[in-house]
């Protein structure tokens, strides 16, 4: 029960399945795009998906730009840039194309399309996001990776060059029109980039189910993204070419990104500085801190936590609620072996002496507001020493 009023809203447009890259034309037609600016990175571009999405658009009437100068962690120059090559080349509408960082960008282009620099203004810890009106240019975001989910989110995240760290920006106008959803185009992603990728996804889901906050629509999606992600996500690193662990895996990161309007938590508010600061890959780490943090909220989630592992079918029966959570960390502790990531934050070059600073830049960021148990500075040099 609550007794404060809620308001609930899930208005994507998803265009999902095998093949659904065919629909191109016809949606860029709905949202009447000719020359999209193709808001790219050096990875697709590398792996071929740019081209082949690029022939799809001109097969169906489209005259695409390209911009693929897009950092794997984005940084507000990257907007300036692909702002620039909108005008130069008289966009009408925007395709972002790729993981997080090609979806996020285009969306912030998209922002200063109609908005003024500097993005600091519209930093959601500043409540910035009100600033941000209708009337951008359209978008079609298709996923190239199923982790963030950012295709049917409505937030974007840059590092600013003012405050020199991820920053989110939230608004329901940044979400794009449509989300093209096609597993095919998952098909080639390397074991390593599909673990830590796919841990995104999976993270999600179980953060947002344990967020503090009234959302029975999105506890309902996060059980069943977790359920998903944790069936499928083994199968699509061992057997890249398996369609239906891939179109899972597309689906469990779209649930993620849907049900974290709950809220998210510590694991992502220790992850963003790793990725800031240290440039690591923002799943991967993800990954690593998981059981860390959920065995810091052991004591206040058990029953959510017990949840997570019925969704998860791993063993409850004769289990106490407080076994039954115990459990779950365990088996998400063996999941990470199984994904094969690398064990701690030292194995990717993490020293102690990095600790102090990260720590800092975890308890600013805002993600851990929602997190069931509230963590102080200490608690977040407490985990990342657990997870070094
Ligand atoms: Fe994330």
């Amino acid at each position: 029960m609550t007794q404060a009023i809620s308001v609930f809203s899930f208005p994507t447009r998803i265009v999902f399945g095998p093949g659904a890259l065919r629909e191109l034309g016809a949606e860029a037609e709905r949202l009447g795009i000719e020359r999209p600016l193709l808001v790219t990175d050096a990875g697709v571009v590398a792996c071929g998906i740019a081209e082949r999405v690029d022939s799809q658009a001109r097969a169906a009437g489209l005259r695409p730009a390209l911009f693929s100068d897009v950092n794997p962690n984005p940084v507000e120059n990257n907007v300036h840039d692909g702002l620039e090559a909108y005008r130069r080349e008289n966009c009408d509408g925007v395709i972002g194309l790729g993981g997080g960082s090609p979806l996020d960008t285009a969306k912030a282009i998209r922002l200063v399309a109609t908005h003024p620099f500097p993005l600091e203004q519209y930093d959601d810890q500043l409540d910035g996001g009100a600033k941000i009106r209708a009337g951008l240019p359209p978008m079609i975001a298709i996923a190239t990776t199923a982790g963030t989910g950012s295709e049917v989110g409505r937030s974007t995240v840059i590092i600013l060059k003012s405050n020199d760290r991820k920053t989110v920006i939230f608004s329901p106008h940044l979400m794009p029109d449509v989300a093209i959803a096609d597993p095919e185009l998952t098909l080639g992603m390397p074991p390593k980039i599909t673990a830590g990728t796919g841990l995104d996804a999976l993270t999600h889901n179980v953060e947002a189910y344990l967020a503090r906050g009234f959302h029975p629509l999105c506890d309902a999606i996060a059980l069943q993204g977790a359920r998903l992600a944790f069936q499928n996500l083994p199968r699509a690193v061992r057997n890249g070419r398996d369609l239906e662990a891939r179109s899972n895996m597309l689906m469990a990161a779209m649930m993620g990104a849907v049900a974290f309007q709950k809220g998210l938590g510590a694991v992502h508010s220790l992850a963003h500085p790793l990725s800031s600061i240290a440039n690591l890959h923002h799943g991967t780490v993800n990954g690593i801190l998981l059981p860390h943090v959920l065995e810091f909220n052991r004591e206040v989630s058990e029953e959510r936590l017990r949840d997570l592992a019925v969704a998860m079918e791993i063993q409850t029966s004769g289990r106490s609620t407080a076994e039954s959570a115990a459990a779950l960390i365990a088996r998400l502790r063996k999941f990470l072996e199984e994904v094969d990531i690398p064990p701690t934050l030292g194995a990717l070059g993490i020293r102690v002496e990095m600790i102090p600073l990260l720590a800092k830049k975890a308890m600013e960021d805002a993600c851990h507001q929602s997190n069931p148990r509230a963590c102080s500075e200490s608690d977040m040099v407490a985990l990342y020493q657990r997870a070094l």
